[in-house]
């Protein structure tokens, strides 16, 4: 009886040390699973696992307990893998008033910042973050969406390797979407991959392009024809930058706001039916933020799930390469999105969208319909048989995905006609 009791006692001991170890493990899987993700590596890393499971079985000095142990640690090593992709998960954007005045907290404390923004983007907000920086080289792009070419690209990829940054500096995107979008590619192509962090100052980066990854430029026309799926290391939001924001960007962001409403949140798309406006942007970013990181955790890679992303798209990118710059993205996807609801829900967004300063009829005398469907049909989201597949919301909160032909899209197309 007496040896049992102090065998057990052993074993309590035993377990009490193995939990905190375990602990202290788990804590390093997440710091990988952090890193994994900065750098867009997958958390799964085969060879590893077998190199770390033959070495540390070899260390078990009796032969029987061995395959005890193997399958111990195999069992850990599943269990580390869930928690670094749920650690990766948690990496969740900051959002805060005033961020931007400590955001340099998250840029790595060694190495140099590539800051990369555009001429439109105040001054103090450049100074308050490469003020925070202990070595910092300022890149500013000429503001709008032409600069996201390979024209562009090149320049700024010229610009770091003249700056001679190396792999272990960073870039940091200060800006909309256009800086997020090329910063975030220049970064995945230098060297193979540097860093990157986002400091989105739009208010459709901060509801949208900042977040999930994917980077691009235009290509002959083609929006977003040539890009990388790749996470930064860190997005910081400060709404307080929304102050400078001209009216119409803010509009402009806020088409993708009533996007992420339409498809995901009948509550969200309430609060933007009230009449007494939509509330604290604050909140509105967190309620995007929230459902594009459920979105994008679940599809990183766009092969289901995230297309609903692309709700109001289809036509919406048409509708932006046949305009030549005229109107701006989120105006474009407001125009998009309409045509894809049902009907009496296309008039509740319409009275939405003319609230917000979004328009919601096209001149087709200035926007010629067969130049929107040449590009909605060269767009990237074509399938095959000439089938373009669509997003369609039949009420707010719940989707459908279409897959509409050509002539089908044209006659949805043709209802933003203006009587
Ligand atoms: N990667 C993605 O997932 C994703 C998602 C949605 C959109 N996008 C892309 O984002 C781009 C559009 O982004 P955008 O609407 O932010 O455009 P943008 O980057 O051109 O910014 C709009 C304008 O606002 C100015 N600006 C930005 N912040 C400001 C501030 N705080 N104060 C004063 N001026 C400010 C900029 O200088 C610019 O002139 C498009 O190219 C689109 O394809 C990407």
């Amino acid at each position: 009886m007496e040896e049992l009791q102090a065998a057990r006692a052993r074993i309590d001991r035993i377990d009490a040390e193995l939990a905190r170890l375990f602990a202290e493990r788990m804590a390093a899987a997440a710091e990988i699973g952090a890193w994994k993700r900065a750098h867009g590596r997958p958390v799964r890393d085969p060879a590893r696992e077998a190199e770390l499971l033959a070495r540390n079985t070899a260390r078990i000095e009796d032969p029987r307990l061995r395959p005890y142990f193997g399958r111990l640690l195999e069992t850990l090593l599943v269990e580390s893998r869930r928690w670094q992709g749920e650690a990766q998960a948690d990496l969740a954007p900051v959002l805060r008033r005033g961020a931007l005045a400590e955001a340099g907290a998250v840029l790595p404390r060694q190495g140099r910042i590539f800051l990369v923004t555009d001429d439109g983007i105040p001054a103090p907000y450049v100074g308050a973050l490469a003020g925070q920086c202990r070595s910092c080289v300022v890149y500013s792009l000429p503001q709008g969406e032409a600069s996201k070419s390979p024209e562009q690209l090149t320049e700024l990829l010229r610009a770091m390797l003249a700056a001679g940054l190396t792999r272990s500096d960073c870039v940091a995107a200060l800006g909309g979407g256009v800086v997020c979008d090329l910063a975030g590619l220049a970064a995945g192509l230098y060297m193979r991959g540097i860093d990157c962090c986002y400091f989105p100052t739009s208010l459709l980066a901060m509801v949208d392009a900042a977040l999930g990854g994917k980077t691009a430029i235009d290509l002959d026309g083609v929006k977003n024809a040539v890009g990388l799926f790749r996470q930064p290391r860190a997005v910081v939001i400060d709404p307080d930058t929304l102050a400078t924001l001209p009216p119409r960007q803010l509009a402009n962001g806020l088409a993708e706001a009533v996007k992420m409403a339409l498809t995901h949140d009948a509550a969200l798309f309430a609060r933007f039916e009230d009449p007494a406006g939509y509330g604290d942007p604050e909140e509105l970013i967190a309620a995007c933020l929230k459902i594009k990181s459920a979105v994008v955790a679940a599809d990183e890679r766009e092969a289901g799930l995230r297309r609903v992303l692309n709700f109001g798209h289809t036509l919406g990118h048409g509708i932006e390469a046949a305009a030549e710059g005229r109107l701006l993205h989120g105006e474009c996807v407001a125009l998009g999105m309409l045509p894809m609801c049902a009907p009496p829900l296309r008039e509740r967004l319409r009275a939405v969208l003319e609230r917000l300063g979004l328009p919601t009829y096209v001149n087709f005398h200035e926007i010629d319909p067969e130049r929107v469907m040449a590009a909605v049909v060269h767009d990237k989201k074509a399938g095959p048989e000439g089938c373009i597949e669509s997003v369609f919301v039949p009420e707010p909160g719940r989707f459908e995905f279409q897959r509409l032909t050509a002539a089908e899209l044209r006659a949805r197309l043709m209802l933003l006609a203006q009587n």
